[in-house]
C-alpha cells in the first residue's frame, strides 16, 4: 500500500494523526510504521475507537442465567461407565496421533514482572525448572507412553517470540523433537488514548500489545498452524496457559469425554473458593454455555445458594480447554470469528503531539483484548468437566501474595506429598503441611 492510500484509509477511520511524524521519518521508520498500520483492520478501527474506547461498552449479560450442567469429578454410578469409555477413547486418540497440545504464551506477564517470557520463569521447588520445561516433560511422558509424539503448538507474540524460541534452542528443546514444535505469533492490537486516537510509542511505532488469548483462534489460521494440524490429521487441541504448572497438559478422560460427547469446545472447571472469587463463572445463559466474568455476574446471583448451602453458581473457569480442529476451521472460514473485545484502562508510554516521550503515572490508554472463552457459546455441544483445584490449578500471576511463585511452590509440594501418600510413601508432616520440600519429575508421573 502506498503512503497516499495509507493516509486515505486512516483518514476514513479518523486516525490520520498516527501519521503526524511520517514525513520526517527515515525510510526505515516509514516502513516500520507503515507495516504496523497495514497490519490493522482499517474497516473496524474507527468502530472500535467509538464503541469500545470513547464509549464504554455495556456488557450484555444474558437475561436467563442458570447453573451450567457439569460432568462431576467423582463419576458415581451415573457416569462410571461413560468415564471408563472416555478414558479409553482418550488413550486411543493419543495412540492414533489425533491430539496436539496448544500452549498460549503470548501475554506480557506484567503482574509477575519477570524480565523475559513467562515460560522461562523457574517454578519448581527443587530443580527450579522453568514453566516451559514442566510442560515439555509432561508431553514427553505422554508421547512416550502412547507411542506417538504429540505435536506441540506454542503461541507467542511480538513481545516474546524471539526470546522464547532462543530459550527452547538453548535448552535443546528440553528433549522434545523440534519437528513437533510449531511456534507462531498472535496478532497485536494498538492502544488508544482515552479519546480514541491511536497512541504512538515512538514517532515511527504504534503502542502495540498482544490481542488477548482469544486472538489465538485467528492466529492458528493465519500462521499456518491450522494447515499443519490438518496435514498431521490432528482432531483435537488440548489448550492450556503458560502460568499454571499444575495443569494436566494431557488428560485422556477429559479429551475422551470431549470427543465422545461431540463437543466442539470443552472446559475444565473447579468449585469456586467463595462466591466472589475473581474467576470467570461457567453458566448457561439464554440456553447457551458461556463464561460470565466475575465483575459482570451480579453479586446477588453470585451469592445465591442451593438448599444444602452450596453456591448455586460454583463453576469457576481455569482456562483449560479442549478444542476441535474442525471448530477452529469453521470459526475462521465460516465468518463466525467475531469475538467481543474486552476493554482495560492501562498506563501506556507514548509520544505526544510535539514528539516528546510521556511516561504516565495513571491510566491514560485503553487496551483491547479478546478472550478464548468467548468462543464457547459458538461451539456445538460445549461441555464443562470438573477437576480439583489442589490437583490442577495454581497459577503464577503476581510477584507476591495470592497466585504467586510462593503459593505455586507450596501447592506443587502439597500435590507431590499427596501423590506420594497415595502411592504408600510416608511423608513427614508438621501442622498439617508436608514437612519436606518435594518435587516429582513429570517424566516419571503422568498426570491423570
Ligand atoms: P493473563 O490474562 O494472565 O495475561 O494471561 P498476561 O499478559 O500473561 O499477564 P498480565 O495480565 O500482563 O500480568 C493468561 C494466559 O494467556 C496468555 C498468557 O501468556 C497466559 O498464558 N495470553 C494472554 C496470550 O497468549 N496472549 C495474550 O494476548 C494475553
Amino acid at each position: 500500500m502506498d503512503a497516499a492510500t495509507l493516509r486515505e484509509n486512516l483518514k476514513r477511520a479518523g486516525q490520520e494523526n498516527a501519521l503526524r511524524f511520517y514525513e520526517k521519518l527515515s525510510p526505515q521508520g516509514r516502513q516500520k510504521l507503515g507495516e504496523q498500520l497495514q497490519a490493522q483492520d482499517f474497516s473496524v478501527l474507527g468502530e472500535l475507537a467509538r464503541d469500545y474506547v470513547i464509549h464504554k461498552p455495556q456488557v450484555a449479560i444474558p437475561k436467563d442465567i442458570k447453573p451450567v450442567p457439569i460432568y462431576p469429578r467423582d463419576p458415581g454410578d451415573k457416569y462410571r461407565q461413560l468415564y471408563q469409555n472416555a478414558r479409553q477413547r482418550g488413550i486411543e486418540l493419543l495412540k492414533g496421533g489425533k491430539i496436539a497440545a496448544f500452549l498460549v504464551a503470548g501475554g506480557q506477564g506484567t503482574r509477575l514482572g519477570y524480565d523475559g517470557p513467562k515460560g522461562e520463569f523457574p517454578v519448581t521447588p527443587i530443580k527450579n525448572k522453568p514453566l516451559f520445561q514442566v510442560f515439555a516433560e509432561q508431553l514427553l511422558a505422554w508421547s512416550r507412553d502412547s507411542g506417538k509424539s504429540i505435536p506441540w503448538y506454542i503461541m507467542t507474540s511480538d513481545v516474546n517470540d524471539a526470546p522464547t524460541r532462543s530459550f527452547f534452542r538453548q535448552h535443546n528443546f528440553f528433549g522434545y523433537p523440534p519437528a513437533d514444535i510449531f511456534f507462531f505469533q498472535q496478532g497485536m492490537m494498538p492502544a488508544f488514548s482515552m479519546d480514541g486516537q491511536l497512541l504512538l510509542a515512538e514517532k515511527d511505532s504504534l503502542a502495540l500489545s498482544p490481542d488477548g488469548h482469544g486472538g489465538s483462534l485467528r492466529a492458528l489460521d493465519r500462521s499456518g498452524a491450522l494447515a499443519d494440524l490438518r496435514k498431521r490429521g490432528i482432531e483435537h487441541l488440548s489448550y492450556f496457559q503458560v502460568d499454571n504448572p499444575l495443569v494436566h497438559c494431557i488428560d485422556p478422560l477429559f479429551l475422551g469425554l470431549h470427543d465422545l460427547t461431540g463437543s466442539e469446545m470443552s472446559s475444565k472447571t473447579i468449585p469456586k473458593a467463595g462466591p466472589l472469587e475473581k474467576v470467570g463463572n461457567f453458566v448457561t445463559g439464554d440456553g447457551v454455555v458461556q463464561v460470565i466474568e466475575y465483575s459482570d455476574l451480579p453479586d446477588a446471583l453470585a451469592k445465591e445458594t442451593n438448599s444444602d448451602g452450596t453456591l448455586r453458581f460454583n463453576a469457576g473457569s481455569i482456562a483449560i480447554h479442549a478444542l476441535r480442529v474442525d471448530f477452529i476451521d469453521r470459526l475462521n472460514h465460516g465468518g463466525q470469528l467475531k469475538l467481543p473485545w474486552h476493554r482495560a484502562e492501562k498506563k501506556v508510554s507514548y509520544v505526544d503531539d510535539t514528539g516528546n516521550p510521556v511516561k504516565p503515572d495513571k491510566p491514560n490508554a485503553v487496551k483491547l483484548e479478546q478472550f478464548v472463552f468467548d468462543a464457547i457459546p459458538l461451539a456445538k455441544n460445549a461441555i464443562v468437566y470438573e477437576t480439583d483445584r489442589a490437583e490442577e490449578f495454581s497459577p503464577v500471576k503476581n510477584a507476591e501474595g495470592s497466585d504467586s511463585p510462593a503459593t505455586c511452590k507450596r501447592d506443587q509440594i502439597r500435590r507431590a506429598a499427596r501423590w506420594l501418600r497415595d502411592a504408600g510413601v510416608a511423608v513427614p508432616e508438621r501442622n498439617g503441611e508436608p514437612d519436606a520440600t518435594l518435587e516429582i519429575s513429570p517424566l516419571y508421573a503422568t498426570t491423570e
